[in-house]
C-alpha cells in the first residue's frame, strides 16, 4: 500500500473579542441586514494588541498537538500559511517553534493568502510521502484586522482573526490525502491586494494617506473569479479521484461569502448538511478559515472514518486549490 498523509490532530483558536454587525453599524454606513444577506456574516473575532498572529497560531497548534498525542519535540517541520505575519522577519513559524519548544523542527511561512493552509498542507503531504515517519505541524493563521480599513464599508465587514492547525504524518492504511491541486494567476493581483508597507511601497506618509497599508478589493470582480476557480478546481479534484459530486461527504471550503458556498453546493448537487458553514461566526479569516472549519467539523463528530472530504480555497494572488482526502 503506498504511503499516504493523514491528519492525526486538529486545533483552532480565535480571540475572545467579538465585533457584531450591529457594532459595525455604528462605525460605517452599513446594516446588519445588508451584511447578512450579501455575505452570511453575523460577527467576527478581533485580536487585541496583545494577540499577534504567532500567539493565535501557537494556541491552535497546542490543541492540535494535544489531540494528536504528539510532543512539540517530536515535530520535524512547522509550516504556517499566512499573509499577516507578526513582522517581516522572523517568520510566524519560527515564533511558534520557540513558543512550543519544538526545537527539532524546521520552520517556515508560506504566503498564498486565503489558500495558505491548503498550499501548506500540500507541501506537508509531499514531505510525508518522502519520509512517512515525519510529523508536521500545518497552521493557517491570520490577524487581518490590522490590515483592515475600519472606515471602508466594502471590506471591514468581511474579515476576522483566528488560527487553525493540523498535525500530519504518514500511514500505509488506505486513507488520508488522495490528491492536491494548486493554482495561481498573478496577472489578476490588483483585484485583491495590500499594496503598501512592502518593498514596492515602503512606509511613507504618502502611502499611508492612500490607505495602501489596508486590504483593497474589487469585490464583485473577485467574486466572479472565485466562483469560476472554485468550480474548476472542485471538478479537477473529483475527476482525479473518480468521484462525482454526490460522493463527497463533506465540503470544507474557504469561508469568504455564503453566496459562494451556496453556488458550490448547487454545482456539486450537495445537500446543505454536506457543506460545512461557520462564516456567520468568524467572517473571512483568510488562511485560517479552512483549518478552523476542519477542527470544528472534527471536534463536533462530523468527520467519520472513511468519509470523503473535499477542502477548497480561493484568495488574493489569485491563488486557489483543493485537497481531497479520505478521513
Ligand atoms: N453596507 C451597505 N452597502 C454596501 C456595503 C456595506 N457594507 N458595501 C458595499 N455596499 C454597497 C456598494 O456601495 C454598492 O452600492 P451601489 O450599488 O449604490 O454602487 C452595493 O452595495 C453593491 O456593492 P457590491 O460590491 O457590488 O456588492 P456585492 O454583492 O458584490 O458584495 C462582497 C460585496 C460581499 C465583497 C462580494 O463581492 C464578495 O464576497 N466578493 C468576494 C470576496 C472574496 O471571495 N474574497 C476572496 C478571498 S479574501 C482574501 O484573499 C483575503
Amino acid at each position: 500500500m503506498p504511503i499516504k498523509t493523514i491528519i492525526i490532530g486538529t486545533g483552532s483558536h480565535v480571540p475572545s473579542q467579538v465585533v457584531t454587525n450591529k457594532d459595525l453599524e455604528a462605525r460605517v454606513d452599513t446594516t446588519d441586514q445588508w451584511i447578512r444577506t450579501r455575505t452570511g456574516i453575523v460577527q467576527r473575532h478581533i485580536a487585541s494588541d496583545q494577540e499577534p498572529n504567532s500567539f493565535l497560531a501557537s494556541q491552535a497548534a497546542r490543541k492540535a498537538l494535544d489531540m494528536a498525542g504528539v510532543e512539540p519535540g517530536e515535530l520535524d517541520l512547522i509550516i504556517v500559511g499566512t499573509l499577516t505575519p507578526d513582522m517581516p522577519m522572523p517568520s510566524v513559524a519560527c515564533l511558534v517553534q520557540k513558543e512550543l519548544g519544538a526545537m527539532r523542527a524546521g520552520a517556515f511561512d508560506l504566503s498564498a493568502t486565503c489558500s495558505g493552509f491548503l498550499y501548506s498542507l500540500s507541501v506537508a503531504d509531499k514531505f510525508v510521502r518522502s519520509n512517512p515517519a515525519s510529523k508536521i505541524l500545518v497552521v493557517g493563521s491570520e490577524v487581518l484586522s490590522r490590515r483592515t480599513n475600519w472606515e471602508d464599508r466594502s471590506t471591514c465587514i468581511l474579515f476576522g482573526d483566528g488560527a487553525g492547525a493540523a498535525v500530519v504524518t504518514g500511514t500505509s492504511e488506505d486513507r488520508g490525502i488522495e490528491s492536491t491541486h494548486l493554482h495561481a494567476d498573478g496577472s489578476l493581483w490588483e483585484l485583491l491586494t495590500i499594496r503598501g508597507l512592502g518593498t514596492a511601497h515602503p512606509v511613507t506618509q504618502e502611502i499611508l494617506d492612500k490607505g495602501w497599508q489596508y486590504i483593497q478589493m474589487q469585490g464583485r470582480e473577485v467574486f466572479k473569479h472565485a466562483v469560476r476557480a472554485l468550480e474548476a478546481v472542485t471538478g479537477e479534484a473529483l475527476k482525479a479521484n473518480g468521484w462525482n459530486g454526490h460522493d463527497v461527504d463533506l465540503l470544507i471550503s474557504h469561508q469568504a461569502n455564503m453566496r459562494i458556498l451556496d453556488f458550490l453546493r448547487e454545482r456539486l448537487g450537495l445537500d446543505r448538511e454536506k457543506v460545512f458553514i461557520n462564516i456567520h461566526k468568524y467572517g473571512n479569516t483568510s488562511a485560517a478559515s479552512v483549518p478552523i472549519a476542519l477542527d470544528e467539523a472534527n471536534r463536533s463528530g462530523r468527520l467519520k472514518p472513511g468519509m470523503k472530504i473535499l477542502m477548497v480555497s480561493f484568495g488574493g494572488g489569485f491563488t486557489w486549490g483543493a485537497v481531497a482526502m479520505r478521513w
